[in-house]
């Protein structure tokens, strides 16, 4: 999974120009890229839509409207899968920051684009499901679509290593909560569906991953405060949608996706397959960062910690109710 060597001769120097890493990250690109297509399942979305329970809607068809009744899938669970789903509506956004930060030429440019095109399914498959299922209000959805995508989203993040420091963490944030929602929805069409999402979640964040253990093997200190600067400050770019607090809280009190989430099957794995905490090489920038990184991991800790009682009273008093039957497994 490493690197071959010639690639890792750059100093942290050149690690702070975007042209400089971008060169010199190219070999390991496409190094990763080709592993990518080698082991990538042409799936398609259609076979995956429950079409024979759908009806037509209200409207031109003249059909029924949608009514709240209708949906199986509990309060939590819808929460997660429209924060989910507008999530991935943003794809554009997502598209024109790594198109701009990576470019479009080359090994970056071949990737930018099949990950684009990957990506630019799941959004199309969860709408076609959630419409089939009727899961929830199709109107208030494509409303909220409007607003989201029409707003757009920038990252803002300094640097290039900040940039594929966040998609790293952002590709296995994005698996284990498309897992969750699968495992939670109580539909086995729906958790068929969702696992399938995030199989292809799994395969970009592995190539990110493993394209970050190049860049820290070649400036380790550069690559490590971003990557320490983007875990510390870290939100899902979903955060924008309306009503986003009241929906993440629900979807935490049910266990869907929470601080433990987050800590234990995003943060730490990833650090551990990167190896941060031995890491060697590190000057003063690197050795001060890994130390805000320990910091933040204990802090994290003991953020998840009062969470869980704070959703252990909710759930006691007839909250949404917490499930511990999320996937449990660390892959990353
Ligand atoms: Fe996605
Ligand atoms: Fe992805």
């Amino acid at each position: 999974m490493r690197g071959n060597e010639e690639t890792v001769q750059v100093n942290d120097a050149a690690a702070d120009t975007t042209a400089g890493v971008l060169r010199d990250l190219e070999p390991s690109v496409g190094r990763l890229l080709d592993r990518h297509l080698g082991v990538a399942r042409e799936w398609f979305p259609h076979q995956y839509v429950p079409w024979s329970g759908a009806r037509d809607f209200d409207g031109p068809l003249d059909g029924t409207a949608w009514d709240p009744r209708q949906s199986a899938l509990p309060q939590a669970v819808q929460d997660a899968l429209l924060v989910n789903l507008l999530t991935e509506d943003n794809l554009p956004s997502y598209h024109f920051e790594i198109a701009t930060r990576f470019g479009r030429d080359g090994a970056w440019g071949t990737w930018v684009h099949r990950w684009t095109a990957e990506e630019d399914r799941h959004a199309c498959v969860m709408r076609a499901y959630v419409h089939a299922r009727r899961a929830m209000d199709p109107v208030a959805l494509e409303e909220l679509r409007m607003r989201q995508v029409g707003a757009g989203y920038r990252s803002d993040l300094p640097t290039v290593l900040h940039a594929l420091a966040y998609v790293t963490v952002q590709e296995l944030a994005t698996r284990q909560a498309h897992r969750n929602v699968g495992v939670m929805c109580g539909d086995p069409v729906g958790e068929q569906l969702m696992a399938r999402i995030a199989a292809d979640e799994n395969l970009h964040m592995l190539f990110y991953r493993d394209l970050y253990a190049d860049a820290l093997r070649m400036a380790p200190d550069a690559a490590l405060t971003a990557l320490t600067d983007v875990i510390c400050g870290f939100q899902m770019p979903g955060t924008t949608i309306p009503g986003f607090r009241a929906r993440a809280l629900r979807v935490a009190a049910a266990g869907i996706f929470d601080l433990d989430v987050h800590s234990e099957h995003v943060v730490r794995p990833l650090l551990r397959a990167l190896g941060v905490m031995s890491l060697p090489g590190l000057g003063p920038a690197g050795e001060q960062a890994r130390q805000r990184l320990g910091q933040h991991l204990e802090w994290l800790r003991a953020q998840a910690s009062r969470a869980r009682e704070l959703y252990e009273r909710m759930n006691a008093s007839g909250g949404p109710g917490r499930s511990r039957t999320r996937t449990q497994e660390v892959t990353a």
